[in-house]
């Protein structure tokens, strides 16, 4: 009886600790987890755009998005499609992934990064993250491959399943590069296609470039949790011209250039960025730095308030990054992981909105029957792991 209320005091003392720390930074009470902003050019943006009659798949707002976007991130083609998903599994079939490959991908992520794997009738295969960048562990995944694939023509074929694995798809977790030097170099040695999803990291660097630039094909998510927001949508990052290309004709229906006739010459998607949503693309991304600046400083005061607590670390970016910090992150000690759920529930229902990461892919009724290998770090990161509010103007 004693222990048990001990427990409870400690369970209490890490929610009220977070609590406290949590309301002295952003001196609010109810705080949500992460919310868009808007204003008048935002408004201003989107009315001219209705006015123009032009809401669609075509426009001159998608063309000006395309450019912001490349500018930022230095990418020679971006193509802007209707969310982050379509992105991914538009890169997936522009580069080439076929029905039944394999596909690795990390198990802690959104269900969106397999969803469009499944779309492209490939297979996800989960592997290992790593603690420091929370992106999927080269060392394991080298050592992983070695033991249980063999070269057959050039291809990667899973000794276990006798499936090609084709690609290897990192995602930057909560805006954090992952360590996307060393898994480029395992994809060349294993012939991988390397996709980056980069959903959650517009402004995040590596050396100075653009996470989601490192790779044949990158995505980026602008929905309206992420930094800054088309309502719904997303954009394929790509070097290749061949591939943008491809990318941009399947988007809007395999549809030939005509003025009156339809001539789809492949089964195509309707993925395109409606111009409406570009239109409040370009009123947003002129806040991008401001909200990087605000992201950076609410990291900074978090870490202030939080840095000597004896239950938790406070996450900071991993070594040579520059994190957009999308969503800011606590880790339980492993002593206390127990009572992540308790915690959860006590900030949630003081109005602040907290929350944990996502199921692990590998347990959903669906996804747990697939290949992959050892999970621990990904579950025990899973058990550990809470997003606290992380919204630019909190700051
Ligand atoms: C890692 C990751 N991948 C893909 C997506 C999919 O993006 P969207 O919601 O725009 O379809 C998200 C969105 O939250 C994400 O976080």
């Amino acid at each position: 009886m004693v222990f048990g209320d001990l427990k409870l005091l400690v369970k209490e003392k890490i929610a009220k600790e977070i609590e406290r720390g949590i309301l002295k930074v952003t001196k609010q009470k109810i705080v949500s987890l992460h919310e868009p902003s808007f204003d008048k050019n935002d408004l201003e943006n989107v009315a001219d755009c209705i006015k123009s009659t032009y809401v669609s798949s075509f426009g001159k707002y998608i063309l000006n998005f395309e450019k912001k976007i490349s500018k930022i991130t230095k990418s020679k083609y971006v193509v802007c499609t209707t969310n982050g998903t379509s992105a991914l599994h538009l890169a997936l079939v522009v580069a080439g992934v076929k029905e039944n490959d394999e596909v690795l991908i990390p198990s802690l992520t959104f269900v969106a990064t397999s969803n469009a794997i499944k779309y492209a009738a490939a297979i996800p295969h989960f592997v290992e993250v790593e603690t420091s960048n929370l992106g999927i562990d080269p060392v394991k995944l080298e050592q992983y491959l070695k033991e249980n694939t063999f070269k057959k023509k050039h291809k990667t074929i899973n000794k276990n399943t006798g499936n090609i694995i084709s690609a290897l798809m990192p995602v930057h977790l909560f805006g954090h590069p992952s360590r996307i030097i060393e898994l480029k170099k395992i994809a060349k040695k294993y012939n991988l296609i390397l996709i980056e999803d980069a959903a959650e990291g517009l402004g995040s660097f590596l050396n100075s470039k653009h996470i989601g630039t490192f790779s044949k094909m990158g995505i980026l998510s602008f929905n309206g949790n992420k930094i800054i927001t088309t309502g719904g949508g997303g954009a394929i990052l790509t070097n290749n011209k061949k591939l943008a290309l491809k990318a941009r004709y399947l988007s809007t229906t395999a549809k030939k250039n005509h003025s009156y006739k339809f001539i789809h010459t492949e089964l195509g998607f309707n993925y395109r960025m409606p111009n409406i949503n570009a239109a409040l693309g370009c009123s947003q991304i002129k806040k991008l730095d401001n909200y990087l600046k605000r992201k950076r400083l609410l990291t900074k005061k978090y870490f202030t308030v939080f840095k000597d607590s004896k239950y938790f670390e406070f996450y900071i970016e991993p070594k040579n990054s520059k994190s957009n910090y999308w969503f800011q992150t606590i880790i339980l000690k492993r002593k206390y992981k127990s009572h992540k759920n308790y915690i959860l529930k006590y900030l949630n229902k003081k109005g602040i909105s907290c929350r944990s990461a996502w199921s692990t892919l590998h347990k959903l009724s669906f996804c747990k029957n697939l290949p992959r290998m050892n999970l621990s770090v990904t579950e025990d990161l899973h058990d550990r792991i809470i997003n606290i509010p992380s919204s630019p103007n909190l700051v």
